[in-house]
């Protein structure tokens, strides 16, 4: 079985088209998204259609829940003032954007899936897909987590050797494997932070006793990407965040 996972799209409509061009072409089963379909762009709308039309299901993150429930913020890390003010700038322009109906949908996206690959009638290999931890969509499991923090997390998830845990939220991705349980971070589709512009997900390959991970980067255009966040009354630092994959401005997610 060859998932897609997608995760982080953050109302990037290029990003998540490019993305979903490149899934074509390479024979996945089934794709899913980690959450974090809105925010910081100017297509939350659109992305949220096309995921819907797709038939792409997933969870809900930080962004999706909090824009659904009238949350007080986002959920969103910062490090200083000016960060913490676009991040109150990208929440208001974002809730005062979503449609009626975008909104109800985000309600709608389940915390958590578990995935059966082989059917589950065999005890076979489960693949968790959460936004951010286990417990909440607003924690960060970033790569320097220590071995005794994802065992605890694999152990909460119910996680057992062969099976993968797969989160996003951070916009970085990785992989490590620990008692024979898989950590995938996902990364970010519409708004990578690790230093590199494209758009990127993941391919998840797995059998009764192998998990292959592939962390795949596709070009897109991102210059629409930033003349559209340029007109669309956004903070016009994101579009600068987009064009150098976060490293303009350190650590908004
Ligand atoms: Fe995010």
């Amino acid at each position: 079985m060859r998932y897609a996972l997608i995760s982080d799209i953050h109302a990037n409509l290029p990003a998540l088209g490019a993305v979903l061009v490149d899934i074509g072409v390479r024979d996945a089963d089934a794709v899913y998204h980690l959450g974090d379909l809105v925010g910081y762009a100017p297509w939350p709308n659109e992305v949220a259609d096309r995921i819907r039309q797709a038939g792409i299901r997933g969870v809900a993150g930080n962004y999706d829940s909090t824009v659904a429930t009238d949350y007080k913020h986002c959920g969103c890390r910062y490090e200083d003032a000016r960060q913490e003010e676009l991040s109150h700038l990208s929440y208001a322009w974002t809730r005062e954007h979503v449609s009626p109906e975008t909104k109800q949908w985000l309600g709608t996206l389940p915390f958590r899936i578990d995935l059966r690959p082989l059917g589950g009638h065999t005890p076979g290999p489960t693949v968790t897909l959460i936004h951010g931890n286990q417990t909440l969509n607003t924690v960060y499991v970033t790569e320097d987590r220590s071995d005794d923090f994802l065992i605890a997390m694999g152990a909460a998830i119910g996680a057992r050797r062969g099976d993968v845990v797969a989160f996003g939220h951070t916009h970085r991705p990785w992989h490590r494997m620990l008692g024979g349980i898989h950590f995938v971070n996902t990364g970010s589709v519409g708004r990578p932070k690790d230093g590199n512009w494209r758009a990127g997900y993941v391919l998840l390959d797995v059998t009764a006793s192998t998990v292959d991970v592939e962390v795949r980067r596709v070009e897109y255009d991102v210059e629409r990407a930033a003349r559209a966040i340029l007109e669309s009354g956004l903070p016009g630092e994101f579009a600068e965040y987009l064009r150098t994959g976060g490293s303009s401005l350190s650590a908004i997610a």
